[in-house]
């Protein structure tokens, strides 16, 4: 398998908008089963489509948006001043790279996770940041938790974040050292509120060392709303405003501010939070449905996994699944070759994959039996399964 962390030149793709590659409806319009994009299948949830159905498209938004930015910090526990607001979580991480470039004049290094959401290298190759595979070695370092495509925890933080109980208001001299060294990490959050299992990596101190990117879109089943915000750092109010500076007036329109303030309304936690419930048992039934057909899923904790369909061409296959309405997201151009990602989706979608699949591959039509197939490491995906991971 391909690890981007294998040497210090590491290679960054195209930055054109051409050369991305996204989940999500495309040339054939919008697939009847979806798999492609990490969106929470049980939405769009009511409440936030009301509320972004009742918006007052007729008038700007406050251009300053105090409410909205008092709103979100009231639910995170933090300063208003700590809120940035985005046009999406894409938006935000174009607009701190070239920040980063900005502060680096020309020698910004960038660290990324070894397969990660696509824009983090768009950005740094549009805005000159070199990679390196060196986390100490970045002024910009990427993390996500879960992260896509894999959905797992993030494995390389830098040795200036602190360890539990450090770098809080109480420990100004850590929160001086790493804000002297000028570098900076945005964890970005986006499945953070989809976690099915497990816990988060970093401690309440050291999440304050950290930019904290969040994009409810997903989670509320509505990604065509585009809307995002970050918490910044304890005492990066400088950053805040240089921030501000390098962003277009109202980077968040009406849709978009109608969603976030719906995202902090307890009944609209509550329905994300009884939707987990739901999502954790569709992820045990697909992830069977699929071993018995001869795929191999890797280990995830969020609402989407990786898995390895058994052998044959995959671009056709997914060709032919596309054609049945049934579309998955190629984790080829996440550095997995030969591996797939998909969502979780309801019951009724997860059978007509089963039965789309075992149309388009001759193996597919003599699915091996349940138990031959076992749960594999990353690590271990190119090799032969392993029973010892089961
Ligand atoms: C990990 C990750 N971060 C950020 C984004 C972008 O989020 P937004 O819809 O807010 O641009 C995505 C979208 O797929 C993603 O997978």
């Amino acid at each position: 398998m391909r690890n981007f962390q294998s040497s210090d030149e590491l290679a960054l793709p195209s930055a054109s908008l051409a050369a991305r590659q996204h989940g999500g409806p495309d040339a054939l319009g919008v697939p009847r089963f979806d798999f492609s994009t990490n969106s929470n299948a049980c939405g769009p949830c009511p409440m936030a489509l009301a509320a972004v159905q009742s918006a007052d498209p007729t008038r700007y938004p406050d251009a300053s948006y105090t409410a909205l930015k008092q709103q979100l910090a009231d639910f995170h526990g933090v300063a208003a001043r700590r809120v940035v607001l985005a046009g999406s979580a894409s938006e935000f991480i174009f607009r701190i790279t070239a920040w980063q470039a900005q502060q680096s004049a020309g020698q910004g290094r960038v660290h990324l996770p070894p397969h990660s959401y696509g824009d983090y290298a768009h950005a740094a190759k549009a805005w000159g940041l070199a990679p390196t595979a060196d986390v100490n070695a970045a002024q910009l370092v990427w993390a996500c938790e879960p992260s896509s495509p894999l959905g797992q925890a993030n494995e390389h933080w830098p040795s200036w974040l602190s360890h539990p109980g450090e770098g809080t208001v109480e420990s100004p001299a850590v929160l001086a050292t790493f804000r002297a060294g000028t570098a900076q990490l945005v964890l970005d959050c986006a499945y953070a509120p989809l976690r099915l299992s497990d816990a988060p990596s970093l401690s309440t101190s050291q999440l304050e060392q950290v930019w904290q990117l969040f994009s409810p879109n997903k989670a509320l089943g509505l990604t065509g709303v585009r809307a995002a915000y970050a918490i910044s750092p304890l005492g990066s109010g400088t950053a805040v405003h240089e921030l501000e500076r390098l962003c277009a007036s109202w980077p968040v329109g009406a849709h978009g501010v109608a969603l976030l303030q719906a995202w902090v309304v307890p009944g609209v936690q509550a329905w994300l939070s009884d939707s987990l419930h739901t999502l954790a048992e569709w992820k045990t039934r697909q992830i069977k449905l699929l071993q018995r057909a001869g795929w191999m899923a890797l280990p995830s904790e969020a609402n989407f996994f990786c898995a390895r369909p058994p052998g044959g061409d995959l671009t056709a296959q997914l060709q032919s699944l596309r054609a049945h309405g049934i579309k998955l997201r190629d984790a080829a151009s996440f550095g997995l070759p030969g591996h797939v990602r998909l969502g979780v989706l309801a019951p009724e979608a997860q059978d007509a994959l089963i039965k789309a699949w075992a149309l388009s591959t001759p193996s597919g039509r003599n699915p091996s039996p349940p138990g031959t197939n076992f749960l594999v490491k990353p690590a271990q995906a190119d090799t032969t399964p392993n029973p010892q991971t089961k």
